[in-house]
């Protein structure tokens, strides 16, 4: 296994421009704003000392100070901010009523904030899911596709995204430990290495035996199949491949980001591999960004793979 290089802050730091500005108003005409975004989307992290928003004080501590290998909890608590639903966590009334309210209002901070920092993409996303990350990362005992400490891009099973980007903002709300992730080298990289081990052509042309497991597991399940795009297909197999594939887990390139305490960073990780080492208590929210509002679309996964697959992978 090679050993991954620790850089201290080789992200984007955005304080400065916090210092300068006031941050949160918008540069007249976007240029700033436009110019984050184009890093996002070519797979830069932005990263932030401290929450660029409202994250109270007394929330954080009570995030903090729950038993929460006594609440019945699964992989992560969820929170899904277009129906107001907590999702992964029972126990007593009180304290699932509190930790709803505190979810709902970090979701609508986090979605207000940034409107203001990335302008090109206000109220034209989808907000996702919201998520609270209570447990220690490291030594996780999760199935081989579940594993977060292996380096992969996102997709998600149950939301194919047509194209659409993921765009995520976590807070590291441990009070002295980082979290600490690895990323390796970029999207287009990768995909030229592996995306045709991985299945792409079968999947674009739509002829693969994987397409329809998926298709038929996804009505099993209710999903529906309406909507998974040869794109979506590919993601969630990419997801896989990356994860399973020992020979690029070991040798390829790993840079270490250590995020300190309070630290918040956003990042598409449709892009960006990644996998998490150790840490315990991040917050996240997750936005999908249409294609059309994209500044750079040409640097999009679907793009990228449905150049190398010489076809469209969306309608
Ligand atoms: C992930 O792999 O998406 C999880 C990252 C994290 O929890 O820090
Ligand atoms: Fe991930």
């Amino acid at each position: 296994m090679k050993k991954a290089a620790t850089r201290n802050l080789p992200w984007v730091s955005v304080d400065d421009y916090k210092r300068s500005t006031g941050w949160v108003t918008p540069d007249q005409g976007g240029a700033h704003s436009r110019a984050y975004c184009e890093m996002l989307e070519r797979g830069q992290i932005l990263f932030f000392r401290e929450p660029p928003f409202d994250l109270p004080a007394d929330d954080q501590k009570f995030l903090l100070e729950q038993q929460w290998s006594e609440l019945r909890m699964h992989k992560n608590v969820s929170y899904r901010p277009s129906e107001d639903m907590l999702r992964g966590v029972s126990g007593n009334r009180e304290t699932i009523g509190r930790l709803q309210s505190i979810m709902r209002n970090y979701s609508a901070q986090v979605a207000r904030f940034l409107g203001k920092f990335l302008t090109p993409y206000a109220g034209k996303w989808n907000l996702d899911f919201a998520s609270f990350r209570p447990l220690e990362e490291e030594g996780r005992d999760l199935p081989l596709h579940k594993r977060n400490d292996l380096l992969h891009v996102d997709a998600f099973p149950s939301r194919p995204t047509r194209g659409a980007r993921i765009l995520r903002v976590f807070t590291n709300l441990n009070p002295k430990k980082p979290r600490v992730w690895q990323t390796t080298e970029g999207f287009e990289v990768l995909a030229r290495r592996y995306a045709g081990g991985a299945g792409l052509q079968d999947i674009a042309e739509d002829n693969s035996f994987l397409s329809r497991t998926v298709q038929d597991f996804g009505s099993k399940l209710g999903f529906g199949v309406i909507g998974r795009t040869p794109y979506d297909m590919f993601m969630l197999r990419f997801h896989d491949f990356l994860k399973e594939n020992s020979e690029f887990q070991a040798s390829t390139p790993k840079t270490q980001l250590e995020f300190p305490p309070q630290a918040t960073w956003m990042v598409f990780t449709d892009c960006v591999a990644h996998a998490v080492m150790s840490g315990q208590y991040a917050i996240e929210q997750t936005f999908l960004i249409p294609p059309k509002v994209l500044v750079a679309p040409e640097v999009a996964p679907y793009r990228i793979l449905g150049n190398i697959a010489g076809r469209a992978l969306i309608s």
